[in-house]
């Protein structure tokens, strides 16, 4: 019975440490997007727009047609054509669960 506990405990520390794992790979896709979009899809002054808060189906739509070539675009063609399709919904994902807010001050001139 011990030994059926502990291996249960093993397990569950297994799982959390893989979706620990999930959520940062997660962050690195879409940190790719903080340089123009913001940190954390928060852009300053809504160009490019933000991202954060988005409706995560429009989100995913928008990049599919962009990776696709069927929405107008200057960079964003390059940038959707580097993720497969789940990369995307993982990226859709996390912006959609981002509370929208104003963009981060930027960081005092030196
Ligand atoms: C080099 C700057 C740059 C980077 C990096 C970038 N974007 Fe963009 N994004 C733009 C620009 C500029 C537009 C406007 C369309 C265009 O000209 O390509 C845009 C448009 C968009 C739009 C459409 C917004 C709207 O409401 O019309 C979405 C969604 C988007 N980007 C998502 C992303 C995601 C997700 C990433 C990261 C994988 C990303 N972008 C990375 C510059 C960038």
């Amino acid at each position: 019975m011990k030994a059926l506990l502990i291996g249960a405990g093993c397990v569950a520390l297994v799982a959390t440490q893989a979706w620990a794992q999930d959520a940062n790979q997660t962050r690195s896709l879409a940190a790719t997007c903080f340089a123009c979009h913001g940190n954390d899809g928060r852009s300053v002054g809504g160009i490019p727009p933000s991202l954060a808060g988005r409706d995560r189906a429009e989100l995913l739509k928008i990049l599919k047609d962009f990776k696709e070539g069927k929405r107008p675009a200057t960079i964003m063609h390059q940038h959707a054509k580097g993720y497969s399709d789940q990369q995307l919904e993982r990226i859709a994902d996390y912006f959609a669960k981002i509370k929208p807010g104003p963009a981060a001050a930027a960081p005092a001139a030196r």
